[in-house]
């Protein structure tokens, strides 16, 4: 796929899999993904999993991701985890603010830019995640909320720290629900995305800015999704724990 921004694809493995089985799932996905290039690929396993995970992935195009971190550099914070922890196991992206910690950790677009800001204070590049639940988007709000957790969520990056960040379009009703938002759907909202950032941060900023698309990715819908303009990657939940899933995701898009 011939795009202007290079795609990339994560895997959001969320509270699944113990050690041993993520350990056999990324030994799957490095004999199949190891030597591609074309395409950026971050795994996302539970924090238990960073360690082994990260020894697999040494040396090859497979990217780790951690699924949060704290919004504070170290210090009395019991059950939370710091950059340079993550840093530590050569993590290198954090997703932040999906609507699973929005909805059940209840947090805030305030909080999420500060771990934004945290983050690539460490040298982490965030994966901030937006987007509308069904309610909203039946009544005409899609924009309205959407375009509220982009400015604060974002709010206190510079310019060369948003250029790094990936966001990520998760409509909430197409999360685990097997319901996909059709491509036209993703592009209006993606190039409302980057009309949003021109405006909070100049039009070079938001034109190398990644904005990645999920909810209900799969093999059959992943290449028609990321063939829109502004659609430059997927977070992918439930298809990435499987290795043939992912996998074809990814080599259906080269
Ligand atoms: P899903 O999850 O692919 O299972 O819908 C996507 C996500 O929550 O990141």
């Amino acid at each position: 796929m011939n795009k202007e921004r290079k795609l990339i694809i994560a895997g959001n493995w969320k509270m699944n899999k113990t050690v041993a089985e993520s350990c056999d799932l990324v030994a799957d996905l490095k004999r199949e993904l190891a030597h591609l290039t074309s395409v950026d690929m971050v795994i996302c396993p539970p924090f238990t999993a960073l360690a082994d995970v990260s020894k697999i992935v040494q040396g090859t195009n497979l990217w780790l991701g951690a699924q949060n971190v704290s919004e504070h550099p170290y210090g009395a914070f019991t059950g939370e985890i710091a950059t340079g922890q993550l840093r530590e196991l050569l993590v290198h992206y954090v997703i932040l603010g999906h609507s699973e910690r929005r909805q059940f950790q209840r947090e805030s677009d305030e909080l999420v830019s500060k771990k934004a800001k945290t983050a690539h204070q460490a040298s982490l590049i965030p994966i901030v995640c937006v987007g509308e639940t069904l309610a909203e988007r039946e009544s005409g709000k899609t924009e309205e909320v959407v375009g509220t957790q982009i400015k604060n969520s974002l709010t206190g990056l510079t310019n060369e720290e948003m250029q790094e960040t990936i966001v990520a379009y998760e409509p909430v009703w197409a999360i685990g629900t097997g319901r996909t938002a059709t491509s036209q759907q993703a592009q209006e909202v993606h190039a409302f995305i980057r009309s949003r950032l021109a405006e909070q941060f100049g039009e070079t900023v938001a034109k190398l800015v990644r904005i990645q698309y999920g909810g209900s990715v799969k093999p059959a819908n992943a290449s028609e999704l990321m063939s829109q303009v502004d659609v430059d990657g997927a977070l992918v939940g439930g298809a990435s724990l499987d290795a043939n899933s992912f996998v074809e995701i990814i080599k259906n898009t080269v």
